[in-house]
């Protein structure tokens, strides 16, 4: 029996293709905004276009569309692969990635008509929530019954992460969303005030740590060993750091809560979870990096390797930025500034951006019966792209943040501010253009991949569909 015969490839090939065109349309809206921010008159004075009303829409598409049917494809691709089982549940695998993507076009619909629940990463109105619930219970049916029925006593590490994202992102989502109906597109949070913000930013900071991180770190595990021909450097650390990241994140919330109304001891407390989560991050990312060593030379000439390995990178300086940025004195100056929005992407772009693109160029031909990609050296071409992009966009926030933060601060000697908050809007200006700029060489790199991902697809017609088994797959 051949492979893709055993294996259920049909969903891990539909959300793999998806993963690139809500890619490209995410990352499309995140280049219009950009341009908004830069040039106001792009508003174009229709509420639909509204720089208000497009942002969610670029988080939910690249977080959730982008980012969420990446870790469908490699999550299922992996537990099949590991568990040395076909899916668990027949057809509700298939029932989650058209689920999922009905979800995703309702949230293109409404969110631009203005339907909010004003959460931050939760912004989609209660009748989606509820779909959203249904979608994720059968995901996690369809992956821990996977991992109910492996044929292998071992439960591999990336699985370990799989499951605590889904897990976790359920219990989130859950809470955070609960909310009293007034109409199919209105609802108020049962929550209200301080504990409003406290549940809002416990969902939104895990949402962060077990979406935008252990679901990430999952692909890690699987894709880093199996492109590099190496096995993971160190079985122990993975395991340590699984469940000290997990402990961790947990209670780091309240950093995004910093000199609010939440009591002083909270706000203390998620600084100091937020510092000791730069030990287990780094203990993941030391993993990821040394997996090659012995391998180094890979690195020369496989841009796949190239993706996963900067990505890591990317992941380590995110993961050393963030605890310092919850330390309180140097959250006064960052908090509300293009700092944050720097740290975001160089997480978004470099860590989940360059992961998501390594693991889908690696698992395209295997799931197609091809060897390899139309063009390596469209691969090749897109992570200088990519790189360049990232540089140019962190470095623009970096300097615009902090000179936001220095600006609004300044006082005279007399006690007055120093600049009204236009003259910091005008000194933007020239880091919004870099950003602008930076943005759009990331998404020409996101076209050549979709260019090059399509054109192996169509090769793949005429190939021997028959191949019973892609050489670099377990
Ligand atoms: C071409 C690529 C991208 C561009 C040009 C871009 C641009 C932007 C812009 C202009 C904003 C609003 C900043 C502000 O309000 O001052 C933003 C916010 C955001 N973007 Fe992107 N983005 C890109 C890719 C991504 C990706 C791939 C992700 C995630 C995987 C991502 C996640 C986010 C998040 C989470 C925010 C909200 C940040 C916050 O509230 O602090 N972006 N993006
Ligand atoms: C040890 C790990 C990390 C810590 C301690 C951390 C800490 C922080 C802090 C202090 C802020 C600013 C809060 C504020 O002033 O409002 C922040 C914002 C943010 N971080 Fe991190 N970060 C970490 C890793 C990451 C990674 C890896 C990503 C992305 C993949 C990420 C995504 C974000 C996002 C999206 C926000 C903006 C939230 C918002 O205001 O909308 N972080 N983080």
């Amino acid at each position: 029996m051949s492979t893709s015969e055993t294996y259920n490839y049909k969903v891990v090939r539909q959300f793999a293709v998806v993963t690139v065109i809500w890619g490209v349309v995410g990352m499309l809206v995140g280049v219009l905004i950009a341009a908004q921010l830069a040039f106001p008159a792009l508003n174009f004075d229709t509420p639909w276009l509204s720089f208000g009303r497009l942002r969610p829409l670029h988080t939910n598409a690249v977080i959730f569309a982008f980012g969420g049917s990446a870790l469908f494809a490699t999550s299922y691709y992996v537990v099949q692969r590991t568990c040395h089982a076909r899916l668990f549940g027949g057809p509700l695998a298939a029932v989650t990635f058209w689920g999922w993507q009905l979800i995703i076009v309702l949230a293109v619909i409404t969110l631009p008509l203005g339907y909010t629940a004003s959460k931050e990463y939760a912004e989609l109105e209660w009748p989606i929530d509820i779909l959203i619930t249904i979608v994720w219970v059968l995901y996690a049916i369809v992956f821990f019954g996977t991992i109910g029925k492996r044929k292998v006593k071992h439960i591999y590490v990336a699985n370990w992460f799989f499951g605590a994202y889904i897990l976790t992102i359920a219990i989130l989502h859950i809470f955070n969303s609960l909310a009293i109906p007034a109409s199919m597109t209105k609802s108020y949070s049962v929550y209200a005030g301080v504990q409003d913000a406290m549940v809002q930013w416990w969902y939104g900071h895990n949402a962060v740590g077990f979406f935008l991180t252990a679901g990430f770190l999952g692909i890690m595990y699987y894709f880093i060993p199996k492109q590099a021909e190496r096995p993971v450097y160190s079985y122990r650390l993975s395991v340590v750091h699984f469940w000290a990241l997990i402990f961790t994140y947990i209670w780091a919330g309240p950093h995004h809560l910093h000199y609010s109304a939440l009591p002083e001891w909270t706000q203390s407390i998620g600084m100091v979870f937020s510092l000791v989560l730069l030990a287990p991050s780094w203990g993941g990312m030391i993993n990821g990096i040394m997996t090659l060593s012995g391998a180094w030379e890979k690195l020369r000439t496989d841009p796949i390797l190239k993706f996963l390995v900067v990505s890591v990178s990317f992941y380590g300086m995110s993961t050393f930025e963030g605890p310092m940025m919850s330390i309180k004195t140097v959250n006064a100056l960052s908090h509300y500034t293009d700092w944050t929005i720097g740290h975001v992407h160089s997480g978004a772009l470099g860590w989940v951006g360059m992961v998501t693109i390594g693991a889908i160029y690696f698992l395209i031909p295997p799931l197609f019966g091809k060897r390899e990609l139309y063009s390596t050296r469209l691969v090749d071409a897109h992570f200088w792209l990519a790189t360049i992009g990232i540089v140019l966009y962190i470095t623009a926030m970096w300097i615009s943040g902090v000179m936001q933060g220095l600006m609004w601060r300044a006082v005279n000697p007399d006690g007055t501010l120093t600049y009204s908050f236009i003259e910091s809007v005008q000194a933007m200006h020239p880091y919004y253009l870099i950003r602008l700029s930076g943005g759009l060489i990331y998404l020409t790199g996101m076209l050549l991949m979709a260019y090059n991902v399509f054109r192996t697809i169509a090769g793949a017609r005429e190939a021997d569909t028959t191949i019973p088994a892609p050489a670099h797959a377990a």
